[in-house]
């Protein structure tokens, strides 16, 4: 039974991928953990009212508006949920800071880092009114990454010596695929680098407990030029042409793919590869850490498990273990099903919600929070630069750095 006693109305701008999987979790979690309030699904914001109306009514919203400036304004609303592209994180993350809505924004945080200091420095004066925010890195929420972090905060792998991470996809190996938001450098900010490489960043800086401080990277544009999209669909396009071939093409002006090596603050070295040229592997993200006691491996393909090597234990029976994350005492798995009833990829954001709303309910502020994804950002920014400057040395800026006021 539930103890609600209040309710936080949520109004969220987007309404295709992200909505979906944000409108499926802000659904769920009230049905499957016993929270210190309640999430009402308020309003659903798009600029096409026809489509908006359809998507309120599919995934469960009470209204709609074709208007976001309306709703972060809006005084039945509380909690603004930003699931569009990055070029408008910042604009919709700022007003409703300003209008005292907490904001849970989806990744990477900004398109740049200069928007991202604005962002950080917005929800730090919200901050003093009580005002909360989140950065939407969603993996930190399976449990086997969480536990993997409790084992690495534990000091169960001793001192990490290596972090291997890969975030491998392949939606746009056809060169006919068309030129989505996501290949746009002013829609998306960066290509495979700030989808994909943004999650990595954080999962393995999470999980380890240490930061990225420097990179050497290269990143790749391997198809330059692609036809025009039909219409604004994400990652189920469709090109603008006839059955002769498409009518236009416009520039590709994002990485399809960006490979780097970092130190992290604790003295670890790192690897990263993030790309959507990895034919056949289709949302493969890896992550491997090895410290002086033992190793770590997490394989999203199989979410439900954590591979662990303890080096502590006698010789003749070492060796990796599969531990199958899904008892009552795993992290986020008491509200869920009987041991061994595995949970898939919608479940993260169940637990992203659960803690978000925990959060503000109680007055804590929620992590990864903005300054957490600036961090990622001054990160994305560091490979970048390296890229431009044939795999420089970059430094990766302190986040703590003063930001605007
Ligand atoms: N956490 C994850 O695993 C994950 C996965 C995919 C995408 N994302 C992030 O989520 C965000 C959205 O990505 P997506 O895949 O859902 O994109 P999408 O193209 O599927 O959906 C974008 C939505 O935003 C709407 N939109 C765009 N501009 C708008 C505006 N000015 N006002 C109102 N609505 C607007 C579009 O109509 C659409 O509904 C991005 O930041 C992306 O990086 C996160």
């Amino acid at each position: 039974m539930s103890t609600v006693d209040s309710e936080l109305r949520i109004g969220m701008v987007g309404y295709a991928f992200m909505g979906a999987a944000h409108s499926q979790a802000w659904r769920t979690v009230n049905r499957v953990y016993d929270l210190p309030v309640r999430a009402r699904m308020a309003r659903i914001c798009g600029r096409d009212a026809g489509k908006v109306a359809e998507a309120a009514d599919r995934l469960g919203w009470d209204s709609y508006t074709t208007d976001w400036r309306e709703l972060v304004n809006a005084d039945d609303i509380d909690v603004v949920d930003i699931c569009t592209p990055g070029d408008s994180h910042a604009e919709i993350a700022i007003a409703a800071l300003a209008a005292g809505k907490h904001v849970l924004c989806e990744k990477p945080l900004a398109n740049n880092v200069g928007e991202a200091r604005e962002m950080v420095a917005a929800a730090a004066r919200a901050q003093a009114t009580g005002v909360r925010s989140m950065c939407g890195f969603n993996y930190r929420r399976v449990p086997a990454v969480t536990m993997m972090r409790d084992l690495v905060a534990a000091g169960r792998l001793g001192v990490i010596r290596h972090v291997r991470a890969v975030y491998l996809q392949d939606w746009i190996v056809d060169p006919q695929f068309p030129l989505v938001w996501r290949l746009q450098k002013d829609r998306a900010g960066s290509g495979a680098l700030g989808d994909i490489g943004a999650h990595i960043i954080d999962l393995t800086q999470f999980v380890s407990g240490q930061r990225i401080t420097g990179v050497s990277a290269v990143t790749e544009t391997f198809v330059k030029e692609r036809p025009l999209p039909a219409d604004s669909a994400g990652l189920a396009a469709t090109v603008d042409g006839t059955a002769d071939g498409p009518h236009a093409t416009g520039q590709v002006t994002v990485d399809d793919a960006a490979v780097f090596v970092a130190r992290l603050d604790g003295g670890a070295l790192a690897t990263y590869e993030a790309s959507r040229f990895a034919t056949g592997r289709k949302n493969a993200l890896r992550v491997e850490i090895n410290g002086s006691l033992g190793s770590l491996v997490f394989d999203l393909e199989r979410l439900n498990e954590l591979e662990f090597y303890d080096a502590t234990r006698p010789g003749p029976e070492q060796g990796f273990s599969r531990i199958l994350v899904t008892e009552g005492d795993h992290p986020y798995m008491s509200a869920w099903w009987p041991p061994g009833h595995i949970i898939g990829y919608e479940h993260s954001f169940t637990h992203e919600m659960r803690d978000f709303l925990t959060a503000v309910a109680t007055g804590a502020d929620p992590t990864p929070s903005f300054a957490d994804a600036l961090q990622v950002q001054l990160v994305l920014d560091a490979v970048e630069r390296s890229a431009e400057h044939s795999s420089s040395w970059t430094g990766v800026e302190p986040a703590l750095a003063p930001v605007a006021a």
